[in-house]
């Protein structure tokens, strides 16, 4: 049998947003390589006797960590094991995870693309969100928070679609929340945080892009931030329990 990798989304903390692929493979694996943002709850739901390998990166050491990966699943991938790697949400948004289905194909090695549920998508909806409406959201895009010197996002490009869904953007908020003004979104425009959605621990604040602006929101990351008129639906939507620099809401 060709060597071959798993490459699964984990979806974005709740066990039960596992997909029935996933869950099947996970019971059956042998050695699996998980991300920082990989649920113990999803964990669980894998073979216990699998061996389990924390792939998780802090800033400085990516670049290393991902080579060790790539030798990880190589190596037991070659033994003929039954090889999973883990990834939070989908695996192709933001996860790299086109990059080591890449190089694990260079390499040899078969690769079966098994998607997650992306928090990008269900985390502003299980919050009460929904990215589009009739009306309201013909348009969302889903763009990096992250700044890395020469590939800053250039926000003007989106300052005309409906609803962002920025991920990775929590450190940054003031900034971004700063440029998509100078860029023409109103200063009242209403946006919401949700941190670690889908877990017992969410939770969502809101607050407009002004008050972001400005320093005056408190949030903890892993949050989905998203922005635009759909945030005001989540009254219509969702019971009301927002934290204190909330809009009326
Ligand atoms: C490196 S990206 C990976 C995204 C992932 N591949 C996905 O499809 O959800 C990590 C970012 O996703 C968002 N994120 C992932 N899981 C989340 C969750 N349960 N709640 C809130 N945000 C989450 C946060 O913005 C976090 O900084």
């Amino acid at each position: 049998m060709n060597p071959k990798v798993y490459l699964i989304g984990a979806g974005p903390g709740d066990p039960d947003l596992l997909t029935v692929k996933a869950r099947r493979i996970l019971r059956s694996a042998d050695v699996i390589l998980y991300d920082r943002l990989v649920s113990s709850e999803v964990l669980a739901a894998a073979n216990p006797r699998a061996e389990f390998l924390y792939a998780g990166k802090h800033a400085g050491e990516q670049e290393a960590v991902q080579q060790w990966i790539f030798e990880q699943l190589t190596e037991h991938a070659r033994r003929g094991r039954v090889v999973v790697r883990l990834k939070g949400g989908d695996p192709c948004v933001f996860g790299r995870g086109g990059e080591e289905w890449a190089t694990l194909r260079e390499r040899g090695i078969e690769v079966e693309m098994v998607p997650g549920v992306s928090s990008a998508i269900a985390v502003p909806g299980l919050a009460g969100i929904p990215l589009t409406y009739r009306g309201v959201s013909r348009s969302f895009a889903v763009i990096t928070g992250h700044c890395c010197g020469e590939t800053e996002t250039d926000w003007t490009r989106y300052a005309g679609i409906d609803t962002l869904i920025i991920l990775m953007g929590v450190s940054e908020r003031a900034r971004i929340a700063r440029a998509l003004i100078a860029a023409g979104r109103s200063a009242a425009e209403p946006a919401a945080f949700i941190e670690r959605g889908s877990t017992p621990d969410e939770r969502t604040v809101i607050a407009t892009l002004g008050e972001i602006a400005a320093g005056r929101v408190n949030v903890e990351p892993p949050a989905v931030f998203v922005t635009g008129e759909v945030v005001r639906l989540r009254q219509r939507l969702h019971d009301c329990s927002c934290a204190p620099v909330a809009l009326a809401c």
